[in-house]
C-alpha cells in the first residue's frame, strides 16, 4: 500500500528500508520494480534507531534531491488526497506534514494549531493531548532533510524522532501542514485491530465498487509506468488466481 501510494505521486525510484533479517524477503517479494516500471533499491537498518534514521541510511540514494518518506504501516486512501500528494511531490523547500482528525491522538505525533490555524509546536506521542489532529507517516521533505537528521539526537526511547526532524523545519518556518479532510482515509496498521480493519476497509471497497486498492500492476498501468502489453503479461503469470483475473479484467 505504501508503494501505491509513493508511485500516485509520481515518484518512480524508491529506497525500500527494512531489518536486516526482513531484506531478503522484501527482494524477493517486490523485486528491482521493473515488473511496475518503478526502480526499487533495498537498505537495511541494523536496530530500530529511529524513522528519521532512514534520511541518514539512505543519504548516498537521495543524493541531496527532495524526497518522500512514507511508513510500511500506514494506509492511505482518497481520490482527491492522492491528486494533492502528487502535488506535494517535487518540493524545493521546506517540508510538508499531513494532519488526520483521529479519536486516540496519543499514539501518534500530534499538532498543535494557533487559534489562526497556523501549526505552533509538534509532539510525539503526548500523555495529554492538546490537539486531535495526529500526523500521519508521510512526510515529504526538501534536499535537506538528510543534513538536518544528522544533526538531531537520539529521544529517551532511543530513537531519531521524525517528529524532532518536522519541528526543526517548524521552527526555521519552513514547515507546511496540510489537514486531510474526514472524505480520505488515513489507517495506521501497525496493531493486530487496526490491520484487520484496513483489511476489512479494502474488503468493502472491492465488494461494493469491484475496485482493488494498492493494485501495483494497476497503479502503474494508470500512470503508463507500464503499457497494455506488459500488464497483459503480468496478468498471465497469475492467470489461474482471482488477482491475475481482476489484472485481465483491466485490458477490456
Ligand atoms: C510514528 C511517528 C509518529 C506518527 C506515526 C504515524 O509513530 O513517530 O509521529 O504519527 O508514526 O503512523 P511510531 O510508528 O513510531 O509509533
Amino acid at each position: 500500500y505504501p508503494l501505491s501510494t509513493l508511485m500516485q505521486m509520481g515518484i518512480r525510484d524508491i529506497l525500500v528500508v527494512t531489518t536486516p533479517e526482513d531484506a531478503d524477503r522484501y527482494r524477493h517479494l517486490l523485486g528491482d520494480g521493473s515488473q511496475w516500471g518503478i526502480n526499487l533499491s533495498f537498505q537495511t537498518q541494523a536496530r530500530p534507531e529511529g524513522i528519521a534514521q532512514a534520511l541518514l541510511l539512505g543519504r548516498d540514494f537521495l543524493g541531496g534531491s527532495p524526497a518522500a518518506l512514507i511508513l510500511g504501516d500506514n494506509f492511505i486512501y482518497g481520490d482527491g488526497l492522492l491528486r494533492s500528494l502528487g502535488k506535494a511531490n517535487a518540493l524545493a523547500h521546506g517540508a510538508i506534514n499531513f494532519a488526520y482528525r483521529v479519536s486516540d491522538p496519543q499514539r501518534y505525533g500530534i499538532v498543535e494549531f494557533a487559534a489562526d490555524g497556523r501549526p505552533v509546536r509538534l509532539v510525539e506521542k503526548p500523555t495529554n493531548p492538546k490537539s486531535n489532529w495526529a500526523i500521519i507517516g508521510l512526510y515529504v521533505y526538501d534536499g535537506h532533510a538528510s543534513d538536518y537528521a544528522a544533526a538531531l539526537t537520539p529521544s529517551a526511547r532511543g530513537e531519531l524522532e521524525i517528529t524532532d526532524l518536522n519541528q526543526r523545519y517548524l521552527d526555521q518556518g519552513m514547515l507546511q501542514v496540510e489537514k486531510l479532510g474526514p472524505g480520505n482515509v488515513w489507517l495506521d496498521t501497525g496493531t493486530h485491530d487496526s490491520w484487520l480493519e484496513a483489511c476489512h476497509y479494502v474488503q468493502t471497497i472491492f465488494h461494493r465498487q469491484g475496485q482493488m486498492i494498492g493494485c501495483l500492476e494497476e497503479v502503474a498501468y494508470r500512470a503508463n509506468y507500464i503499457d497494455a502489453d506488459q500488464l497483459e503479461r503480468l496478468a498471465a503469470e497469475m492467470e489461474s488466481s482471482t488477482y491475475g483475473q481482476y489484472l485481465r479484467g483491466l485490458l477490456i
